[in-house]
């Protein structure tokens, strides 16, 4: 019997060398270690042994599992590290290698001048209005005061939506923010219709000209509005107010010079220049040698407007403007052409 207890070991040592994987050993143990394993029947039949014997059997019959279940859990520990071993093998990482740079995105130039611009006049308390892209006739033009068939709808040619809509109220997509006057004002004053609130707004957004594309105009560009409407509103606060965006945009020094000029929702209108810092007033090509540079039309908002915008004329006053501000980013970074704004050309963008 003790013959057959060394036979019974020497095999299950020697098989176990040959069990490679986890399934195999889980086999092995079946064999060896499970119910009907020879070692297992050995104790079944320790009943029927010479009691002498009996002792001698049953102790070497228990070091014999022992030392089988030792030997499978150290073939386990070995399989485990060998399959890591492997795995490291296959997946090898060098840590010591430089990584791959990540792409990074930027804010387009458009975005950056726009966030610069509302910056600013956030910093002189004007609050962010969003208003339509898609406008009415009556919005985009005739509550501004332009009356059908004026001239200065010309100017903006535009881009009309087909559909089912009134001959006299087509839809459009908005050539300027100042609808976002009306919009804006009709708002505030139904709060409080009988003494409605003083507003301080820019009104940033895309708007949409049909027109020739060139060096200096798109078919869409960004522009800024600005509102500022209450009592004693003057002229002079619009001046103070856009010299003051001037100097923070492009730095104490800087000149600016206001010029008459017409739109048909403010009176008096004008447009705004700011020297030209390419060549400090003198003249060169980018100020078309005149030493100034246009960034706005402004001026103080029309009565008519006023009223439409549930304002009381003979009470209140304000003034608006209206800045493109794609042109202000390229002078900013002495651009020369508008184009490259829409033509997704990384060349072009990853320089911002
Ligand atoms: C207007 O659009 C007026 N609504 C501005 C205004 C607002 C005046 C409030 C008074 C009170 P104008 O058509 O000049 O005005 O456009 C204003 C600015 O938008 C221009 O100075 C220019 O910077 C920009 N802009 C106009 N057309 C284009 C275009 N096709 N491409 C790029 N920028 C343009």
């Amino acid at each position: 019997m003790l013959a057959d207890l060394e036979r019974i070991e020497k095999n299950a040592l020697a098989s176990l060398e040959a069990a490679k994987d986890e399934a195999s050993l889980a086999e092995w143990h079946v064999a060896h270690l499970g119910r009907s394993a020879p070692l297992m029947q050995v104790f079944d039949q320790l009943g029927q042994i010479a009691k002498e014997e009996r002792p001698t059997i049953g102790k070497r019959a228990n070091e014999i599992k022992r030392a089988l279940e030792a030997a499978e859990a150290e073939r386990a520990g070995q399989l485990r590290q060998a399959a890591i071993n492997q795995a490291l093998q296959a997946e090898r990482l060098d840590v010591t290698m430089p990584g791959r740079p990540v792409q990074r995105g930027r804010l387009h130039p458009a975005t950056q001048i726009l966030r610069k611009i509302s910056g600013v006049f956030a910093e002189m308390g004007f609050q962010v209005y969003r208003s339509h892209d898609v406008e009415t006739d009556e919005y985009n033009f005739q509550l501004l005061n332009f009356p059908p068939h004026h001239p200065a709808r010309e100017m903006q040619d535009s881009f009309y939506i087909a559909g089912d809509y009134p001959e006299d109220n087509p839809l459009l997509l908005r050539t300027h923010t100042s609808p976002g006057q009306v919009r804006s004002m009709r708002e505030f004053s139904a709060t409080n219709p009988q003494n409605p609130p003083p507003i301080r707004i820019i009104l940033p957004g895309m708007c949409y000209r049909y027109e020739q594309i060139t060096a200096r105009s798109e078919i869409q560009f960004n522009q800024v509005e600005g509102l500022a409407v209450g009592e004693h509103i003057t002229f002079s606060d619009l001046k103070g107010t856009l010299t003051d965006f001037a100097r923070r945009m492009y730095g104490t020094h800087v000149r600016t010079r206001f010029r008459a000029a017409h739109f048909p929702f403010t009176e008096p209108s004008a447009e705004m220049d700011v020297e030209c810092f390419v060549c400090g007033g003198v003249g060169c090509p980018v100020c078309k040698r005149v030493g100034w540079l246009e960034i706005l039309g402004c001026g103080m908002v029309h009565p008519n407007v006023l009223q439409n915008g549930g304002y009381d004329p003979r009470r209140y006053s304000g003034y608006a403007f209206g800045l493109g501000s794609e042109r202000i980013s390229m002078l900013t970074h002495r651009i020369d052409d508008i184009r490259y704004y829409w033509a997704n050309d990384l060349r072009f963008l990853e320089q911002f």
